[in-house]
């Protein structure tokens, strides 16, 4: 629940959630229109067991030695822009976090376990779903075959341990929109992401107000902006420390070439 005080009420606005079987009708669209972003419930069980199984093995896999993590590097992401952006696979990022990253459509996975894969074939099948029912063009199907994916997950362990960032009021990743479609990241354990929403004009903490490992949340990036004429908001969102409780999350991003043509560097 939202509550929002103005000159002479308290407004109380509910957090935007509907369930997974809705997300793609018309009162989904309407609130990505008015927040950028919704909780999405009522994954059904194997959803959610995915989502668990993908919690686990993130675990076991960042519990690794630095060396053996170190060894997991693999080839240069270039991005939808054309830009060389970063190596997938492991990277320390000092005092913030540790990342693994993974090009969706040349993974490196993070281990022997399916869990992150299978996490991500249910996440991209949201996602299209919901870009479909956002933006809908007549695409044909050959067009679609050859439309190439660029999208990007990545699995975080934040440790939360040292002063990093609380002179800025906890600041691990300052406000910003991503260049993606649609987001879609299941609700992590501790709390440390914010949305903002629009509609409210306040920053909302995902994981308070909503279910870890029963729920997600969904949010558009700057693509889904442009290509529905601005009428969904990119979200905007940040990375607090508001513990010393270590924290790990997963985002998937969805990008697909098509809609970043205008972006492009170089012709195909
Ligand atoms: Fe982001």
């Amino acid at each position: 629940m939202i509550i929002k005080k103005t000159a002479r009420f308290y407004v109380i606005e509910a957090v935007p959630r509907l369930a997974l079987r809705d997300v793609t009708g018309p009162a989904g669209l309407a609130l990505l229109r008015r927040h950028g972003f919704l909780i999405v419930t009522s994954l059904g069980s194997e959803f959610e067991r995915r989502l668990e199984a993908l919690r686990l093995s993130m675990l076991e896999w960042f519990r690794q030695s630095s060396e053996t993590k170190e060894d997991r590097v693999g080839g240069v992401y270039v991005s939808e822009r054309g830009v060389p952006m970063f190596r997938v696979g492991y990277e320390a990022q000092a005092r913030i976090r540790e990342c693994f990253r993974i090009a969706v459509a040349k993974p490196l996975w993070p281990g022997e376990s399916r869990a992150a894969r299978d996490a991500i074939v249910l996440f991209r099948k949201l996602a299209d779903r919901v870009l479909a029912a956002a933006v809908p063009r007549p695409r044909r199907a050959e067009e679609e075959e050859v439309d190439e994916d660029f999208s990007v997950a990545y699995a975080f362990y934040y440790p939360n341990t040292d002063a990093y960032g609380l002179d800025n009021n906890g600041t691990l990743v300052g406000p910003h929109a991503d260049p993606s479609l649609v987001v879609v990241a299941p609700v992590a354990d501790v709390p440390g992401l914010y949305v903002f929403d629009p509609a409210t004009q306040s920053w909302l903490s995902v994981e308070i107000a909503a279910r870890p490992r029963r729920e997600l949340v969904l949010f558009s990036g700057k693509a889904l902006e442009t290509a529905s004429r601005g009428a969904i908001p990119a979200c905007v969102h940040k990375v607090l420390k508001t513990s010393k409780t270590p924290r790990l999350s997963f985002v998937f991003e969805q990008k697909y070439a098509s809609f970043y043509s205008h972006l492009r560097h170089f012709g195909d």
